[in-house]
């Protein structure tokens, strides 16, 4: 049978008491697809991702990864791969030792276990000891460990809960390279982030916001819908130093963000944006989105 999304998600709520965590949200992931997961400090974001990893019941509604559904949660599980938001790996523990007892957790045929981490280590490029206490490592490279430990078992869908939280730009870079990989092999990587540029190197994102999800589309379509003639990109941050300075100043700016090494600004009005282009006709780092 070919399945034809990795994830569906129909009418699903989860509600704690008379909270609603999740409300109401329908969307689904296509196979090989880098799916983003946006939104503020408890939008929900988490707790859908619990719900489709077998780790939290829905109240309502439906969720299928790989077309297994909770009426079977070990092969649910069997589906998928799971780097948390939180307490991944034991820092008291070395990488190996790490590695060694999720395979067993896992229940992992020992020999299995042995080829498949060979591979896992060349694929994230590996260079310190197995022995190395995890508590010793950079943060960027525990986050690499952590989605070896995740994929231990060869998943087809990969759900990342803010992996690049708290990591340099450095590593952040290198772990999307490793995310751009794994979909290129087909797998589906479904990522939670804070980051606006993370979100742009996503296939598609959901916006969310208080348990629902009030936008989702290509991370170009949601600029254009989300704002019209109103966004601008300013690059060659080395001439534009100063300019970033004046630019606080004006109140027709809504907002000026960093957005990797550029920023995004975000005009009042149409009028204001035009205005912006008038009053500075020569300023050759803006672009319109
Ligand atoms: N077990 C629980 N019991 C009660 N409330 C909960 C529980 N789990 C989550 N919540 C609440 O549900 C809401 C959504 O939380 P969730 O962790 O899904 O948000 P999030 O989008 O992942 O946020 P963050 O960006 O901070 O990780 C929050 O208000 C949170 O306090
Ligand atoms: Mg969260």
């Amino acid at each position: 049978m070919t399945i034809k999304n990795s994830v569906e998600v129909k009418n699903l709520s989860v509600q704690f008491g008379d909270f609603f965590a999740v409300k109401n949200i329908t969307f689904d992931v296509k196979k090989g697809e880098i799916f983003g997961f946006l939104g503020a400090n408890g939008a929900g974001k988490t707790t859908t991702i619990k719900v489709l990893c077998g780790v939290q019941r829905p109240t309502l509604g439906e969720v299928s990864v790989n077309g297994e559904s909770y009426e079977d949660i070990t092969a649910l599980k069997g589906q998928i791969g799971y780097m948390s938001q939180k307490f991944t790996l034991y820092d008291d523990l070395t990488v190996y030792e790490n590695f060694s007892f999720n395979s067993s957790l896992r229940k992992l045929d020992r020999s299995f276990f042995q080829k498949r981490i060979k591979e896992l280590l060349d694929f994230i490029g590996f260079e310190y000891p197995l022995h190395a206490l995890v508590a010793d490592l950079p943060g960027g490279i525990k986050q690499q460990v952590s989605l070896v430990v995740s994929m231990l078992h060869d998943p087809e869908v990969i759900f990342l809960d803010e992996p690049t939280a708290g990591v340099t730009p450095y590593y952040r870079n290198k772990f999307w390279d490793l995310i751009r990989t794994l979909s290129k092999k087909g797998k589906t990587v479904f990522v939670t982030t804070h980051y606006m540029d993370e979100a742009e190197y996503c296939d598609r994102i959901a916006l969310m916001r208080t348990g629902e999800i009030i936008a989702l589309d290509t991370p170009k379509n949601l600029k254009k819908k989300v704002f019209p003639e109103k966004l601008l990109e300013i690059s060659n941050l080395d001439k534009a130093s100063n300019v970033i300075e004046q630019l606080k100043e004006d109140k027709n700016i809504l907002s000026l963000l960093p957005f990797g090494s550029r920023y995004h600004l975000i005009l009042k009005d149409l009028a204001a944006h035009k205005e912006f282009q008038r009053k500075r006709p020569m300023t050759p780092f803006c672009r319109t989105s």
